[in-house]
């Protein structure tokens, strides 16, 4: 369908499952084996609703905010999705250019398709930017990434901690690496890898299972950007990260892709600001919480938001809008959030984000299943 009959970011997840090719449908719809927490993810934000104010003068409303010290023409990050040239031949610079055309922060992923310098270069003098970092089990390799980032201007390195090993994405396996003449090809690479349980597992084998929060005093001696953990669900690993001096958290399942039955981010939201309401001042300048997976509407971001988040990451959204219709569909798809928040603040009665809190959602329905 042509771009302005799409109403939703679900409608680009339909044009995306129909128009790509099945093995990067495969790669970027999979989540790990039962595929319950990302289910999970989609489902928890219906469990949350609102508790809307009236005769408030909404006749102005404003949801622009800052990201880690970033401007940002919305709440929302491009949270990193990996091999982007599978779903477009422009790949991750899709996301680069609209960003730049719509002031919101792209984050880009270690395993992008485009090189990090490409993606730099396609960026306008100014654009922030940020990285996520799988960290290799050559730790000089990694220095010398991180430290090339910061030179060419990055806001923030979100280090991966949900992934010392790939999930088993089983739709991903089984469309294996298949030849022209459409047999499997069973190889065994030189690291180990089985070239035949997917993508996935295929381009992940450098990652370092061995990483730990000693590693956290290097990760900030090597670099001054904000660093932030993302893949994180319990209240005592929120407060060990906050008390290992990094600048923010992700609560994350990353899509449903890692562990399976992980409960979603925004579950784990509530939890995490209640136990650090205990432990430090709240909120806190020095210490942000985002939360990914499942969002696709302005009102997800807008219950993440009032239960505590400072902003939120979209991943597939985004990947689908240009899997489908390349730059253009990713501004369709931001063009459609800032419609999406301008309606949900003026009925919510909020004129400004600092409007939104725990006070107008209900949020008992996640702890009531
Ligand atoms: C991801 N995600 C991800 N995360 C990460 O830290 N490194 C990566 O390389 C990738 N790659 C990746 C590929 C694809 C195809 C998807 C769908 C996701 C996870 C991503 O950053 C984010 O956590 C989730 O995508 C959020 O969930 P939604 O918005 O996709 O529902």
């Amino acid at each position: 369908p042509p771009l302005d009959e799409i109403l939703n970011l679900h409608d680009f997840e339909a044009v995306a499952k129909v128009v790509l090719p099945p093995k990067a449908w495969a790669y970027y719809s999979s989540a790990s084996d039962d595929e319950i927490a990302i289910r999970e993810n989609r489902a928890a934000y219906q469990r949350v609703c609102f508790l809307p104010r009236i005769l408030r003068d909404v006749t102005s409303v404003d949801w622009s905010t800052t990201i880690l010290g970033q401007k940002s023409s919305l709440p929302v990050y491009i949270s990193a999705t990996a091999l982007g040239k599978l779903g477009h031949p422009d790949g991750e610079l899709n996301l680069t250019r609209a960003a730049a055309k719509h002031g919101i922060i792209q984050m880009i992923p270690t395993l992008a398709s485009c090189s990090f310098d490409e993606i730099v270069d396609a960026a306008q003098p100014g654009q922030p930017l940020f990285l996520q970092l799988y960290v290799n089990r050559d730790r000089s390799l990694t220095k010398k990434y991180v430290q090339h980032a910061e030179r060419r201007g990055v806001k923030g390195l979100f280090i991966t901690v949900d992934a010392p090993q790939l999930g088993r994405r089983e739709k991903d396996m089984r469309m294996k690496f298949v030849d022209e003449s459409g047999t499997a090809k069973v190889q065994e690479g030189q690291d180990g890898v089985k070239k035949n349980e997917g993508i996935a597992r295929a381009i992940s084998s450098f990652i370092d299972p061995s990483l730990s929060w000693k590693d956290i005093p290097w990760f900030k001696s090597i670099t001054n950007m904000p660093i932030i953990l993302k893949g994180v669900s319990t209240p005592s690993d929120a407060i060990k990260a906050y008390e290992a001096g990094v600048q923010g958290i992700v609560l994350s399942n990353h899509g449903g892709r890692q562990l399976d039955s992980s409960r979603s981010g925004l579950e784990n939201l509530v939890d995490v600001v209640a136990a650090l309401k205990t432990h430090m001042q709240w909120p806190n300048p020095n210490f942000s919480i985002f939360v990914d997976g499942g969002v696709r509407r302005a009102s997800d971001v807008l219950k993440a938001l009032a239960l505590g988040a400072s902003a939120v990451g979209v991943g597939r959204g985004f990947l689908y809008a240009f899997s489908a219709y390349g730059q253009e569909g990713v501004e369709r798809a931001v063009e459609i959030l800032r419609d999406e928040f301008e309606m949900n603040m003026r009925l919510l009665g909020a004129q400004t984000l600092s409007d939104i809190g725990p006070d107008m959602v209900d949020a008992s329905g996640l702890r009531a299943r």
